[in-house]
């Protein structure tokens, strides 16, 4: 009977250089794929490139070259990480690809006719970052006007918002709302992880889902609705169909289609995911499978996000770790394993040099390396190299390291299955630990003196090795290169069976290396902490040399014409009068004279910056004089506005020298 695992990263958007968030995800799959062909499943990887929508035309413009230019360069660029990362991927797809965007203007078709999509009018806040809508609730802060009404904000991301009203085909998502309640109660572990589907139900499924929209008019970076092309399709709708249509979906449906979209007890389909893009996998997924009638898939595995110890990675801080430079610097495994082992189920971590150093020399250097080193170097000091054969139980520590073994074996398994890696390699660490402890326990030195006991000696050597035989099997998934190289220094031929593994499976007639070489070597932590600190701040954005006949003209996007500023009125105002308005705790009202012979009136939303608001009293601001009165708090009319400048989160009034006479003209 065939079993069978299809495992999936997210696309990823190649709108810039990806950092080790994405190489995280990418690497966990490669882990659990790589674990899954040892235990003899059918395997197909999936990953890929999202690379359409509106933020992959903006950088292509920024670029100065076509989005289909500017994308296929990016992807050489992702592929060529992948493969300095060893990512044992089937299929690498690009949503550019011709098959994926004819299958996605199909299925587009397809829900149109029978109803589920529908053309209608979207207005609201849109994140192009994201590419995605926001209500207002959902804002992480909202900009207001003087009257309070919203005019911007930002997103939970950190990215503006603008407000977007275009003609947008929906999706009516509520249709199958009852459906995906049931298959949520029916499948209490569809999320990862737990707690998850209860928050999706009580967020977003519970209150009644709202139409999703599901296309777009604004740009043209995308894939065509057939029937109606100034639609282009959204991005989210094109980024999940790739899990099909990788597989031949709406192309030829009975090769790796048929054999892995199935999810059963010996068919499994996992999206491994980060905890960002949840709601889509969670809910428009699973929404979209039903209306096209296919099976949903076994699992979602939602993780949390690596962070640094100033918050999110980003350029500006110049925080941004790059997989290339660990790599070149510490070599692949240390990477894999230390992004598996730091990473909690469901939980944020965070990088720091530190801790990355730290686990190459106490955990991979220390822990693991001696013990190989001591090994093969104690089989040729006592038995010239020939590993002794392996005999159970003569001692009581023989027999321990034994049971050790055995339990930590089926925990590994347990939390493979579980998708818990640091867990996982904890049970490794177990058996290495247990390992390094059985040889001061039964110190081999002792037992080799002539008064020793030569029996003893034969079962302590053969134990050692056939726990190391254990540890390469099980961070094969992890690290290969390291795994090979224990195999191949204990003398054993670099195959694996993990499904049979057990401590005693050590053949027979074996002979290990006569010199091993570190497997890693020790470092300097001080020293490699500030390389790695210096590589960061080399990502940040140099402050460039100011030369004048290098200022360059930026693009037109963005930018006002002359004439349209000069609309603006900005004159000089003395502040006559100020004063609390009533039943706003952030109105001041004030009295100006801006030269224009009445006093007027403006209200101003400052007032939790001017604690003590007398103070401006006489002073002379800048304020916006022909801006369309309005009326305020139902009664006052408000006549301008006053300007201010943003810093840390407060606002301070623009002050003029109080020579200049009131009412001249700013600008
Ligand atoms: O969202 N730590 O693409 P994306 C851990 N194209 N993982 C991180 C991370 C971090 N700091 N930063 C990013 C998209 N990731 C869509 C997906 S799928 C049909 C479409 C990982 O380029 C994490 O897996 O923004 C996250 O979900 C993914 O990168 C998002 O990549
Ligand atoms: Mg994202």
């Amino acid at each position: 009977m065939t079993k069978t695992f299809y495992i999936t990263t997210p696309i990823y958007y190649p709108s810039g250089k990806l950092h080790i968030g994405s190489a995280y995800t990418t690497i966990a799959c490669d882990v659990l794929a790589r674990y899954k062909r040892m235990m003899n499943y059918d395997v197909f990887y999936l990953t890929g490139l999202d690379e359409h929508g509106q933020k992959i035309q903006q950088r292509a413009e920024e670029a100065g070259i076509t989005p289909q230019e500017y994308v296929d360069s990016m992807a050489v660029g992702v592929k060529d990480l992948w493969q300095l990362l060893d990512i044992s991927y089937d299929k690498f797809i690009r949503t550019t690809d011709d098959y994926h965007e004819k299958v996605v203007a199909q299925v587009f078709e397809r829900l149109l006719e029978k109803g589920d999509i529908y053309l209608g009018e979207y207005s609201g806040w849109y994140s192009v970052s994201d590419e995605e809508f926001f209500t207002e609730s959902q804002l992480a802060e909202v900009y207001r006007d003087e009257e309070g009404n919203v005019i911007g904000g930002v997103a939970p991301s950190g990215h503006e918002v603008e407000l977007v009203s275009e003609e947008s085909y929906f999706f009516k998502l509520s249709n199958y709302a009852d459906r995906l309640t049931a298959f949520y109660k029916e499948h209490p572990e569809f999320i990862q992880p737990d707690g998850r589907m209860n928050e999706m139900l009580k967020n977003f499924i519970e209150p009644g889902l709202e139409d999703l929209a599901v296309s777009r008019t604004t740009f043209t970076w995308g894939v065509k609705v057939p029937s109606d092309p100034k639609h282009v399709v959204y991005v989210w709708i094109d980024a999940l169909i790739n899990y099909i249509t990788a597989l031949g979906y709406g192309q030829n449906e009975h090769g790796n289609f048929d054999l892995f979209w199935q999810n059963d007890k010996n068919h499994e389909i996992i999206h491994m995911i980060g905890k960002d893009i949840l709601r889509f996998h969670s809910i428009y997924w699973p929404i979209i499978l039903m209306a096209l009638d296919l099976p949903l898939p076994t699992r979602l595995v939602a993780h949390g996000w690596f962070v640094m110890k100033d918050g999110k990675m980003s350029k500006s801080k110049g925080n941004v770790i790059y997989p290339e430079m660990l790599v070149e610097r510490f070599g692949l495994d240390p990477l894999r394993y230390y992004l598996m082992r730091s990473l909690p189920v469901g939980s944020d971590g965070t990088f720091t040099p530190e801790d990355y150093l730290a686990r190459i020399n106490y955990e991979l250097a220390n822990d693991l390396g001696n013990l190989l080193n001591r090994t093969v170097a104690m089989i040729n000091k006592y038995f010239d190299g020939q590993v002794p054969a392996y005999i159970e139980n003569v001692t009581d520590y023989d027999a321990d390291l034994a049971k050790v073994v055995a339990e930590n074996i089926e925990e590994f398994h347990k939390q493979m299955n579980a998708v818990d890696f640091p867990r996982a390699l904890d049970a490794v660490w177990n058996i290495i630990s247990r390992t390094n402890k059985y040889i001061d326990e039964t110190a081999p030195w002792v037992l080799a003196k002539e008064d020793g006991d030569e029996e003893q000696l034969r079962a302590v050597m053969a134990h050692l090795a056939a726990s190391l035989r254990v540890v390469a099997h099980l961070i094969q998934p992890f690290m290969m290169s390291t795994s090979n190289a224990i195999m191949e220094q204990l003398g054993l031929p670099v195959v694996f069976d993990l499904e049979n593994l057990e401590l005693s499976g050590f053949p027979e007639n074996v002979t290990v290396i006569s010199k091993g070489t570190p497997i890693f070597p020790r470092l300097d932590m001080d020293e490699e902490i500030a390389y790695i600190q210096s590589q960061m701040n080399a990502g940040k954005p140099q402050e460039k040399e100011w030369n004048p006949e290098e200022v360059e003209l930026k693009s037109e996007k963005d930018q006002i014409k002359f004439e349209d500023f000069d609309k603006v009125e900005i004159r000089v105002a003395e502040v006559k009068e100020v004063e609390k308005v009533e039943g706003s705790d952030k109105l001041l009202r004030f009295r100006l004279d801006a030269g224009d012979g009445e006093d007027r009136q403006i209200l101003s939303g400052i007032a939790k910056f001017y604690p003590n608001e007398q103070e401006l009293v006489g002073k002379k601001l800048q304020v916006v004089a022909n801006l369309k009165p309005r009326k305020m708090m139902k009664k006052y009319v408000s006549q301008g506005m006053i300007l201010s400048a943003e810093h840390d989160g407060k606002l301070t009034v623009l002050t003029v020298d109080p020579s200049v006479p009131n009412g001249s003209v700013i600008g």
